[in-house]
């Protein structure tokens, strides 16, 4: 499948929907995360699903075994195709999470989502791991945390463009990599994003989906600019 995602880090439905008409057929699918889902509610995940897209729904869960796979059954039945958890939370949380995505799927007749786990979040450097007690460099807690999820039978993580080699290393060719700070090969360095690549560069490096937000979104023609980053990825 074509592997862009859209972030639609937008506050309503109206521009939620407008983005995705925009677009639809042109990526991959669409990431809705916190600031949406709480602005709008599950429903957006269903009317963005029901115009046949596919809906990464990136709400990072993180919680007790039980309460995490009540969120993921809960995120199946509302058509998500992709949810994903923190690794962080430990491999008896992973597996919850994983089994409660192929049971509820199974129950309800859907597919079952992919399930995809967060590592180091790339606001953290090595002294903020250091902070909350984690004293590994951070690309060797990314590839252990990479592992444990692999091993409790998640489909793949969340990574840097700069992790995503390591984690293809250690991890193997089926399982997904979903790389953001995606920016234009001349826009790459540039604005909150410190860690980007060309999306070129990405896939090269190993990822199986791109997060891209406003190199899209901010575009002054969005189905334009995706259509131009797709045709960068041969
Ligand atoms: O606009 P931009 O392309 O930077 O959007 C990237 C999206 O990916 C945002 O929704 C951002 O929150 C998300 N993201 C990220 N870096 C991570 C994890 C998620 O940029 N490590």
């Amino acid at each position: 499948m074509n592997p862009i995602l859209v972030a639609l880090d937008v506050d309503s439905a109206d521009k939620a929907l407008a983005l995705a008409d925009q677009l639809k057929g042109a990526v991959g699918g669409f990431k809705i995360g916190k600031q949406l889902f709480t602005a709008v509610g599950p429903s957006i995940v269903r009317d963005i699903t029901a115009l046949g897209e596919h809906v990464f729904l990136d709400l990072k869960f993180h919680d007790i075994p039980n309460t995490v796979a009540g969120a993921v059954a809960s995120a199946v039945a509302t058509g998500a195709w992709m949810v994903n958890v923190h690794c962080s939370g430990g491999s008896k949380m992973m597996r919850a999470a994983a089994e409660a995505a192929a049971t509820t799927a199974d129950r309800l007749g859907r597919p079952r989502p992919l399930v995809i786990g967060v590592t180091v979040l790339t606001s953290m450097d090595e002294a903020a791991l250091a902070e909350v007690g984690t004293s590994r460099p951070v690309m060797d807690q990314v590839v252990h945390l990479a592992t444990l999820a692999k091993a409790a039978g998640l489909d793949g993580v969340v990574a840097s463009p700069l992790e995503t080699a390591a984690i293809r290393a250690a991890c193997g060719a089926d399982f997904a990599i979903v790389t953001p700070g995606i920016r234009a090969a001349a826009d790459v360095g540039k604005d909150d994003q410190a860690r980007t690549m060309s999306a070129a560069e990405a896939v090269q490096a190993g990822a199986t989906y791109l997060v891209i937000g406003r190199p899209i979104t901010g575009a002054a023609d969005p189905r334009a600019a995706a259509a131009g980053i797709r045709a960068q990825l041969g």
